[in-house]
């Protein structure tokens, strides 16, 4: 069972389109992480799942329950969510165990409750020891660490968290991704993540979501999203992505036969005859002594763990730099016939995925109009 269901949920700020007919549904105990450009509507998303904001329409489902719709509203303190924003909004004059309190008096928990949770949260995050500090005697990984046990302590079923490493040194930002890493799997609660940083979702999610001008651009685990990306923007967002213009000739069985310039090329893909796009990583090319499937010179190379990472730019058809890792230096336009040994073929406006409100897109990114809603994780 879906422990988020998100239908069509749409909201506006006066004239401005923040969200448009979003769509999706995770299972129980999920690490989804969202991505996507500055703007795009992250935290739009997250405040109307924490109830901070109410959608305009659309619905939003905890498993059989709407929190949000058309005829229901349930306000965010009996949500039953944790929340950890960039900022930790910790209460200065208080001490890390007060902090951590204040929900479970809101609660209504007995003072010897309180006090048992708290401890058994301070445990959790390794803060034990540490409950009589203020937080300007915590150190910003502490603080963090804070904000996250006081989320924690309330026993949500769901926790959002809103960029919560953006101001942490690199090596913080690692040791507090182990630790929600932990945490998840210690919890079982379910988790929405949002980050600016690929390797930081790669690091700790279980689905991956892309978000674009307010709409999802596609929901999935990581390695589809890279491997099988729904749309364009999916394909250069992910990992580096680049897309090249094809014609597509014949699509089939998941199998497409498409031109690249003047060259046929049989690749895998699902997009419906005419203009459509050939994605790809650099690890999907390899240089081809002759007869290479794409012309190209050498823009210019930066060494990078152990080679040559080179930038070709097609020479015989209209498209961006393409880039690979190759063993040695070169001159700059050095002419360089490059073979493709993966790559995925989509269609001009993508392969028709979530957000358009027409079902709910199931992990795999595809409507439940021909998925099951939902593919269990365990
Ligand atoms: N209260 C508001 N009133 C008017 N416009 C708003 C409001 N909140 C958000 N917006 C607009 O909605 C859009 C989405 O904002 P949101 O904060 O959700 O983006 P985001 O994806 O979280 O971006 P970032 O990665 O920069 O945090 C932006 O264009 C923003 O200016
Ligand atoms: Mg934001």
């Amino acid at each position: 069972m879906p422990r988020l269901t998100l239908t069509a949920v749409s909201k506006r700020f006066d004239r401005f389109q923040a969200l448009d007919s979003v769509s999706l549904a995770i299972p129980d105990g999920a690490f989804l992480a969202l991505l996507g450009p500055s703007g795009c509507g992250k935290t739009t998303l997250l405040r109307l799942i924490a109830g901070l904001e109410v959608p305009d329409d659309g619905e939003i489902r905890f498993d059989d329950d709407v929190v949000a719709g058309e005829t229901a509203f349930v306000p965010p303190e009996r949500r039953r969510i944790g929340m950890v924003f960039q900022s930790y909004a910790l209460w200065p004059t208080m001490s890390v165990r007060g902090n951590i309190e204040f929900g479970l008096k809101v609660a209504r928990l007995t003072a010897q409750e309180r006090a048992a949770r708290i401890d058994e949260v301070l445990d959790v995050v390794g803060l034990r020891g540490l409950g009589d500090r203020r937080p300007h005697e915590l150190s910003g990984g502490q603080r963090q660490r804070v904000a996250l046990a006081r989320s924690l302590a309330t026993r949500p079923k769901l926790i959002l968290l809103d960029e919560p490493l953006a101001n942490l040194d690199a090596h913080l930002r690692e040791a507090m991704l182990t630790e929600f890493r932990r945490i998840h799997s210690l919890t079982g609660a379910t988790f929405v993540f949002v980050t600016h940083d690929q390797d930081e979702a790669m690091a700790v999610a279980t689905h991956v979501a892309v978000m674009d001008r307010g709409r999802l651009e596609q929901l999935g685990t990581l390695e589809e999203l890279y491997r099988r990306p729904a749309s364009p923007m999916v394909a250069r967002f992910i990992g580096r992505g680049r897309t090249l213009p094809v014609k597509v000739v014949k699509s089939e069985g998941g199998r497409t036969r498409v031109m690249l310039g003047q060259q046929l090329l049989d690749m895998p893909g699902d997009a419906p005859v005419g203009h459509g796009w050939l994605a790809f990583h650099a690890s999907d090319l390899r240089r081809a002594p002759e007869g290479g499937q794409l012309k190209t010179e050498l823009v210019g190379q930066v060494f990078q763990n152990g080679a040559f990472l080179s930038h070709c730019l097609p020479t015989e058809i209209d498209g961006d730099v393409v880039s690979l890792a190759l063993p040695e230096r070169l001159a700059p336009g050095t002419p360089i016939e490059l073979a493709f040994t993966g790559g995925w073929v989509i269609g001009d406006g993508g392969t028709g995925h979530g957000g358009s409100g027409d079902g709910v897109p199931d992990v795999t990114g595809r409507s439940s109009a021909c998925r099951p809603a939902v593919i269990s994780l365990r």
